[in-house]
């Protein structure tokens, strides 16, 4: 928070949004934090679940089928997938292993796909290269690598494969995901009052004490001023399909403020040009879809306390241009949260039946926003809810380790009440589970909790498992040398269960239980 009583100093007059510093600062903060970024700072279990990850699977995939069907030679070639700013890398993971899965159901496991993690900082990049969950996709060259600077409109270079994807290059449509992401890029502003058209140009002021040699260093003391100064002429970009988005605003517009993502419209152009025009983008951000929605709002850029900032997209400048440019887009009807959307390039989408039938169940029935919604409310009542809640909610998520762990303690605690079939399907599908850990630094490790689940029911072999499987990533930690101890002490196995409480003894010499255990163990081991 500024303190109102510092000095305010302008170190950026009357811009252009577009040409302000604003977006290489933003990518600078990316770069600084890298990873640290999504270890309870910036929330993105929104767009990084394994629900979301199968809705555009299933679209994905779908797409693929059709577009097959139409095009037989397609098959011969590969299926580019970038994601584009992927952060975390989790909703990758979660969404190549959905395609893999889908594709091999439909026995179209031979299709050639390539999924291709990309960000703006190398340090994210370089966390997907080495994750344990990708390695195996990366074997069969079915996961790549690129760091991309969506502002650059450059080739994206595959790490792995060491090849570029340019114009001209790609024989099957380049398919696009990006959550939050289209508004991270370069926008400009605008305003319309009373049948004119004005360009907002912006003044970013900051507390003296944030500014070195003119740069903010902390982005959420940045205050913003907003002048509009009258566009007279029809020609703002020099392009003609842009140029009619505005003209349509300021037609249709009463009183309002709205933002051209130029960064995301320019990119889109250029990366088009690598598959013949054709491209297919799925994304999902918070923003405006409805010409009505874009009037009567003013500018409003936030600036986040973690520091980098975002903007509400507009999603129907994106939709007019591929529409103005033969393409298409599928908007779900609007409801609360955040906006999940299909654009296209090069094709309609009303002539891939497959494809428009998992758009509407995916993207219009129930959307990624349904699922976030309805996953909020259970886990804010977790305390309240019955096993079979919990369970339907879980089969919902698509077995996601999130939820999991945040309903582990209260799943333990109604075991004991539970019913054998609920017991049963949750032990069926605890590998679906421990198959979405994508594992992150200082993070619950749910290998773990599905190893106290088997405990908790008397599995022990089972607990062990996953007790041995969570160990590289949960350490020599207290808990699971003494819950490995009990473990096999109860399937027999005295002596090493006396190992691991000694271990467990060594990390906390307080624990009574552990000296109980280890003086009965020595006693009935020496008795033999
Ligand atoms: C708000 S985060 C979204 C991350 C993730 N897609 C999600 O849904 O949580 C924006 C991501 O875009 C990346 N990014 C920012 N500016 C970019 C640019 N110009 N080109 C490519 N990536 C960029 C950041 O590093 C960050 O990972």
């Amino acid at each position: 928070m500024s303190d109102p009583r510092e000095k305010k100093i302008a170190f950026e007059k009357h811009i252009r949004f577009s040409e302000s510093s604003l977006w290489e600062l933003q990518r600078c903060y990316y770069d600084k934090v890298g990873i640290d970024a999504w270890i309870n700072v910036i929330p993105f279990y929104i767009t990084s679940n394994p629900f979301i990850a199968t809705a555009y699977a299933q679209i994905t995939t779908k797409f693929i089928r059709d577009w097959i069907e139409k095009n037989p030679e397609a098959r011969k070639h590969s299926f580019y997938i970038v994601e584009f700013g992927a952060g975390p890398g989790r909703f990758g993971y979660y969404t190549i292993k959905a395609i893999c899965e889908l594709l091999h159901a439909a026995k179209m496991s031979d299709v050639l796909v390539c999924y291709v993690m990309t960000d703006c900082t190398r340090k994210n990049v370089e966390y997907y290269k080495s994750h344990p969950a990708l390695q195996s996709y990366i074997d069969k060259g079915l996961v790549d690598f690129a760091v991309y600077d969506l502002d650059s409109k450059l080739p994206i270079n595959l790490l792995k494969k060491n090849i570029s994807l340019s114009p001209g290059t790609l024989f099957n449509p380049l398919i696009i995901f990006g959550n939050y992401m289209l508004d991270s890029i370069t926008h400009d502003l605008f305003s319309c009052q009373d049948g004119k058209l004005n360009e907002l140009l912006l003044n970013f002021s900051t507390d003296e004490n944030n500014l070195i040699e003119n740069i903010p260093t902390d982005l959420s003391r940045v205050t913003v001023d907003y002048f509009a100064q009258e566009i007279e002429k029809k020609v703002y970009y020099d392009d003609k399909n842009i140029d009619s988005i505005l003209e349509l605003y300021k037609d249709t517009f009463q009183n309002t403020s709205f933002s051209i993502p130029i960064g995301a419209i320019r990119v889109l152009d250029y990366l088009k040009s690598f598959s013949g025009d054709k491209l297919l983008l799925i994304t999902t951000d918070k923003g405006y879809t409805h010409l009505e929605s874009l009037d009567y709002l003013s500018p409003s850029i936030s600036f986040h306390e973690y520091g980098c900032f975002s903007m509400m997209l507009n999603f129907h400048a994106i939709a007019r241009y591929c529409k103005n440019s033969g393409g298409d887009y599928f908007f779900q009807t609007p409801r609360p949260g955040i906006k999940s959307a299909v654009f296209c390039c090069g094709f309609k989408l009303e002539d891939f039946t497959s494809l428009g039938l998992a758009v509407n169940e995916w993207i219009e029935e129930f959307s990624p926003v349904d699922y976030f919604n309805l996953h909020r409310q259970m886990s804010d009542m977790l305390n309240t809810c019955n096993l079979e809640a919990i369970l339907s909610h879980l089969s919902l998520s698509h077995w996601c380790p999130n939820f999991f762990l945040k309903a582990s303690k209260k799943i333990i605690d109604l075991l004991a009440s539970a019913d054998s079939e609920s017991i049963e399907f949750l032990s069926h599908n605890m590998a679906k589970l421990a198959s979405n850990y994508y594992f992150m630094p200082k993070s619950e490790c749910v290998l773990f909790e599905i190893g106290v689940f088997f405990h908790a029911i008397k599995k022990y072999a089972e607990a062990l498992e996953y007790y041995g499987k969570a160990k590289p990533f949960v350490g020599e930690q207290f808990g699971f040398f003494y819950n490995t101890g009990l473990c096999l002490y109860h399937v027999g196995k005295k002596k090493e269960a006396l190992l691991n409480f000694k271990n467990a003894f060594r990390i906390s010499p307080d624990s009574k239980e552990t000296q109980k255990w280890i003086e009965y163990l020595e006693e009935t081991i020496s008795d033999k």
